[in-house]
């Protein structure tokens, strides 16, 4: 798939089928997880990648009843959990890095996803402490993000986008960069 092509047909997926993942694709977009940029190129990232139905189990019982892709997570065969160990990344400002490096890696695998024809969501909100404890995360990591990793069952439509207008600027903050020169 071209690389423009996956990154506008890309989709947040909460509907899946049941189709397993094989084994070498699972490892090719952890492969592009591997390769992201990171501070200082520490790669303070680990992801732990779940398919055993009883921790899938796990996995979504550490989301809440109205998270829309709740459903997604059981039906998807695999999980993946994002984790981050914000002592091997930057803080500067009041910014912390290891979000950035492991927000990087985590994209990669869900645009790594879409070019082999499988789905991902993003989902920020986790119980992080049933997850640190179901998977032995150590206690320098915190539990970012996770996603369900499948073959899509929907082709949702795109959402909506501010117009490029509105978000990039020519020179200076306000000009907007679509603007006749
Ligand atoms: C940091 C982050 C957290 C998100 N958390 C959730 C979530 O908990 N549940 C969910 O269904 N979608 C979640 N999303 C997906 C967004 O809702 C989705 O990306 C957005 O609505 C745009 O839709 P699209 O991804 O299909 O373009 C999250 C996305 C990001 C980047």
């Amino acid at each position: 798939m071209d690389f423009f092509d996956v990154i506008s047909q890309r989709r947040s997926i909460r509907k899946y089928k049941d189709d397993p993942v094989p084994r070498d694709m699972i490892e090719q977009i952890m492969e592009t997880a591997r390769l992201a940029p990171s501070w200082h190129n520490n790669q303070c990232w680990r992801f732990i990648v779940v398919t055993d139905p009883e921790s899938k189990e796990a996995v979504h019982d550490a989301v809440s009843d109205e998270n829309p892709c709740k459903k997604g997570l059981k039906q998807a065969p695999v999980a993946i959990l994002a984790c981050a160990s914000p002592e091997d990344s930057g803080r500067r400002d009041g910014k912390d890095y290891y979000l950035v490096d492991v927000g990087i890696a985590l994209e990669h695998v869900c645009l790594a996803a879409k070019a082999l024809g499988l789905g991902t969501c993003w989902i920020g909100v986790i119980d992080e402490k049933l997850l640190r404890e179901k998977f032995g995360v150590p206690e320098n990591f915190r539990v970012v993000a996770m996603t369900p990793l499948g073959y899509p069952d929907k082709d949702p439509s795109q959402r909506p986008r501010k117009d490029l207008s509105e978000l990039a600027f020519r020179e200076k903050w306000g000009s907007p960069l679509t603007d006749p020169r």
